[in-house]
């Protein structure tokens, strides 16, 4: 492929376990550039709240998320020994417990806040100031970087997404149902779409990419061909 002459910003956006974040990382290897998982930031938050009690029958305690918001500190970090991408809440490695069901279960309570999301932008908006990121999530192409250079929705039939993070779950050893993960992935849909603040639709100007049929390579090859395009 043809090595982007700008440190360009690349969008991926779309529904829960859609494989956004397969495809943004599987891209960021192959071009040099710094994957950042935008929704990962919304899951450490939502362990923190958590962790603090903070969350019961889906609602949230605002107020004392408030303030105590301020105690968190979000960094990444790549391992090369496992090769993944780690997250930490105040230094502390979370990656797995992030990923967790019953993160999942209450992070779309948290990210319709909107204090939580203007915190989150301004930090996305940090860490790719010097360019040459990709970056996946709800409002990516919408909010965070409006003049991306480009802007990629992806979706997949609800089936089969529930399938593809039952299995990623099971493989690390959550003892789940096929039923909870769908509902959980419905759900979260319905949160996102519907929320007043930033809520995930795609862009005017971005391409979809729906990958029910797709593999991981496939999926990658559809993405570099519109790389390629960018410019000419
Ligand atoms: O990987 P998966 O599709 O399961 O979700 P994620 O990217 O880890 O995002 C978890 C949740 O964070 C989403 O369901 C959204 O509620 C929220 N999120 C958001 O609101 N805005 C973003 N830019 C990224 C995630």
């Amino acid at each position: 492929m043809n090595t982007p002459d700008k440190k360009l910003i690349i969008a991926i956006d779309g529904h829960s376990s859609c494989g956004k974040s397969t495809v943004a990382k599987d891209l960021a290897k192959k071009i040099g550039y710094t994957y950042i998982d935008s929704g990962a930031m919304y899951r450490v938050v939502t362990l923190f709240a958590m962790r603090h009690n903070l969350i019961s029958d889906d609602r949230v305690d605002e107020n004392k998320l408030a303030h105590l918001i301020e105690k968190v500190s979000i960094s990444f970090q790549y391992n090369n020994e496992k090769q993944r991408h780690e997250t930490f809440l105040n230094k502390e490695l979370v990656e797995d417990e992030i990923r967790r069901l019953d993160v999942s279960n209450n992070v779309s309570l948290i990210a319709k806040i909107k204090f939580v999301r203007e915190k989150m932008v301004a930090f996305q908006r940090e860490l790719s100031k010097e360019g040459g990121v990709i970056m996946d999530g709800r409002d990516i192409g919408t909010v965070v970087f409006p003049n991306a250079d480009l802007k990629i929705f992806m979706t997949a039939d609800v089936e089969i997404r529930a399938i593809r993070r039952y299995k990623e779950l099971k493989e690390k050893g959550e003892t789940i149902s096929l039923d909870e993960i769908r509902e959980n992935v419905s759900k979260r849909d319905f949160i996102d779409e519907n929320r007043k603040e930033s809520p995930l639709r795609k862009a005017e100007d971005a391409i979809t990419l729906n990958n029910s049929h797709l593999t991981p390579s496939e999926q990658l090859d559809w993405i570099v061909e519109r790389m390629n395009k960018i410019g000419k």
